[in-house]
């Protein structure tokens, strides 16, 4: 249990599940991405230990950006519609760009980044996110490489946040509302 908060947190992923899970992660990208040109964007805030992590046991040059998009407010809901509010600074062109997101929800924000980046004149481009979170999928988006599959409900921590708390402990939780 972690001392943050009032509100009720269960531990769904340990610290130590997380960093079994990442290494396997990279492990599969590093194969994978083998002679080609590999560009991390990493899609703030809620990807930044993520990426951080992830980048670490990718064991072949890569370059690493991030963009900013919007979708939720300070609410849990997802507002639907995606504003962007930062883009990469480096060039796509002939690139494979691997999106590194925290968790992948109604889909909304994966399919407009998707082809955000098919816009943009790179090679290829993937999904990575720690978590797929299927209950509310609204867009359907194939996520090429899945760190864990969870349902339960509104999850904190690892770099996720409910209205910007929580994104530092270092396991993932579900809050109970
Ligand atoms: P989507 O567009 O509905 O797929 O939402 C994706 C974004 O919503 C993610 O990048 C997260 O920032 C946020 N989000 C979705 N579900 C959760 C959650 O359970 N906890 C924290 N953030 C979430
Ligand atoms: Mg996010």
């Amino acid at each position: 249990m972690s001392q943050q908060g009032q509100e009720t947190k269960k531990i769904l992923v340990s610290p130590e599940q997380l960093d079994k899970r990442i290494v396997e992660l990279g492990e599969q990208i590093t194969a994978a991405y083998q002679g080609r040109k590999l560009i991390m964007v990493g899609v703030l805030n809620g990807a930044f230990i993520f990426a951080a992590d992830l980048c670490r046991v990718i064991d072949i040059e890569v370059e690493i950006d991030f963009i900013r998009v919007a979708s939720y407010g300070a609410s849990t809901e997802s507002s639907g519609s995606i504003r962007l509010l930062m883009e990469p600074k480096l060039d796509m062109t002939g690139k494979d760009v691997l999106i590194v997101e925290d968790i992948v929800d109604t889909g909304t924000t994966m399919a407009w980044l998707q082809e955000h980046f098919n816009q943009s004149g790179a090679r290829s481009v993937k999904i990575c996110s720690l978590i797929d979170k299927l209950e509310r999928r609204a867009v359907s988006i194939s996520v090429d490489y899945v760190g864990f599959t969870l349902d339960q409900g509104f999850l904190v921590g690892y770099g996720l946040d409910c209205a910007e708390r929580f994104r530092n402990l270092p396991g993932i939780y579900s809050l109970d509302s």
